[in-house]
């Protein structure tokens, strides 16, 4: 009996670490997709493409491009936490957690255009 509980203890285990990480993964896509069409879109487009609200000036920016794509998650994070000055693109810590930040971020980096 003791041995059928540590054997199913292990098994719980084994399968916790199988596919956990990568469904962790798509729970995240799929939370930054929903956060993105609530707040994002409006400005950045459906697809990212920076023809959401096209009168600001500067313009929206298009996310999917490489001058975007290049920089590095810190610096794009930043530019979602702290807002870019002078600028339509606002301080989204008022509105997002840091784990909705980054889950946000995720969904922007899956907009990336192919090459
Ligand atoms: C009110 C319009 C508006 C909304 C809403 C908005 N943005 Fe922006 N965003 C902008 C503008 C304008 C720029 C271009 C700023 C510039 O010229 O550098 C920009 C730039 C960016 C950049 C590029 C920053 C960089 O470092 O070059 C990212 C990433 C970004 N936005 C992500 C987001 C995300 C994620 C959301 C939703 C949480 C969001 N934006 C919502 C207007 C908006």
């Amino acid at each position: 009996m003791k041995c059928l509980a540590v054997l199913f203890m292990a098994l719980v285990w084994v399968v916790s670490l199988l596919p956990g990480g990568a469904l962790a993964k798509e729970g995240d896509l799929k939370e930054g997709r929903t956060l993105y069409l609530k707040h994002c879109k409006i400005c950045h487009g459906q697809e990212g493409k920076g023809d959401g609200y096209a009168l600001f000036n500067p313009p929206v920016a298009d996310l999917t491009v490489s001058t975007i794509q290049n920089k590095s998650d810190k610096e794009l994070w930043e530019s979602i936490h702290m807002g870019v000055s002078n600028t339509s693109m606002g301080m989204w810590r008022f509105v997002l957690s840091d784990e909705e930040i980054s889950a946000v971020l995720g969904y922007v980096r899956s907009l990336a255009a192919g090459p």
